[in-house]
């Protein structure tokens, strides 16, 4: 060795030095764990491409919250599974909806835990897309190509009516924010929904409600496995039409500008793993508070391979969620979540 005498392994001897050091550090309360509620009592139901996660009825939402404050996450993630689905979505906005019942039960229940409701109408419309369909197509409209290409589709299917949604999703929102929601994270993609959201919420004395705006969320295959836990396939097409293109980032920091302006209080990347560089990416330019949803398809994949015994899930999972973390996010939701919490308290 040449002078000076460079040894970078000297802060790397032991597990204390190693910790003086360590540049990252996940706390419980940055982690956000989601939960699907369904009609019921006493259900639980196991997601079977998701080993862990469960649909829960209100009750049991209640019960799995108390244990996650117990090893101290710091908030849960709302999805509903309704009763009854049709073509706008209506149950979305029902203020006896089970998101809305499991709201009020949590906030009375387990106070401590921030509440945040995704926003989006895919798991209430009958046709499982995240807006409303264009009024023409609603009317007997058939998810057949037309013989003559008519101006208002760009492709064979019915599109969706990005303005005409918007006013849908506010409502739901309010439902939300009615029931005690802490904070407001709409995941539908349509344009100029932040700011619809805000205007809403503050119109109606909300002022202090959260919004998470999915910002860059992507038109990803890693949603997979979320299909089942939450029934909102669309039943003809893709999303791709509004969520965005794979191969884009410089759309994503436009995208995150444009939410910011409407009035976004933290920004998301979804999927995350895949997607770190637009974490880096966002974190650097914006300095906002970041967070990236580490999805269904990423928690599947090392399910699927620690079952094999292929991977060390714990290690795994510890590895992923720091880079997640490295990269920029300062909040991951992750349905490893309540797994890691207790652990990651002494790193
Ligand atoms: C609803 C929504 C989806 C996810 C979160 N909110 C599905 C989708 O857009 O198809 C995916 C979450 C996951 O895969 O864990 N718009």
């Amino acid at each position: 060795m040449g002078f000076p005498d460079h040894r970078p392994r000297r802060l790397r001897a032991n597990e204390r030095l190693r910790s003086l050091v360590r540049e990252t550090r996940l706390h419980p309360s940055q982690l956000v764990q989601p939960l699907f509620v369904c009609e019921g009592e006493k259900v639980l139901r196991p997601i079977v491409s998701m080993p862990g996660q469960a649909q829960r009825s209100v009750d049991l939402v209640v019960e799995e919250c108390r244990e996650l404050r117990d090893v101290g996450v710091g908030s849960v993630l709302l999805f509903g599974l309704p009763a009854h689905k049709d073509a706008v979505g209506s149950s979305a906005w029902d203020e006896d909806g089970v998101v809305p019942r499991a709201v009020r039960a949590i906030k009375q229940h387990v106070p401590e835990i921030l509440i945040w409701c995704d926003v989006c109408l895919c798991e209430y419309t009958d046709h499982g897309h995240c807006g409303v369909l264009r009024a023409a197509q609603q009317r007997g409209a058939s998810p057949t190509p037309s013989p003559t290409p008519s101006p208002t589709l760009s492709n064979e299917f019915p599109t969706i009516d990005n303005d005409a949604t918007l006013p849908y999703l506010a409502s739901m929102a309010l439902t939300c924010a009615r029931a005690g929601a802490d904070i407001i994270a709409p995941s539908d993609m349509m344009d100029g929904r932040i700011g619809v959201m805000r205007r809403a919420l503050d119109g109606a004395g909300f002022i202090e409600t959260v919004l998470v705006s999915y910002a860059a969320k992507y038109a990803s295959a890693f949603y997979g496995p979320f299909r089942e836990a939450a029934d909102n396939a669309p039943a003809f097409g893709d999303r791709r039409a509004y969520q965005m293109d794979l191969a884009n980032s410089d759309e994503a920091l436009r995208e995150v500008a444009l939410d910011l302006e409407e009035g976004a209080d933290i920004v998301m990347i979804k999927p995350a793993l895949a997607y770190l560089d637009v974490i880096h990416r966002v974190k650097t330019r914006f300095g906002v508070p970041v967070a990236a949803y580490n999805v269904s398809g990423e928690y599947a994949m090392v399910k699927a391979a620690a079952e094999r015994g292929w991977i060390d899930e714990e290690r795994v999972t510890r590895e992923i969620l720091l880079s997640i973390a490295r990269a920029g996010a300062d909040i991951v939701v992750t349905y490893h979540a309540k797994d890691v919490a207790a652990g990651m308290l002494s790193t």
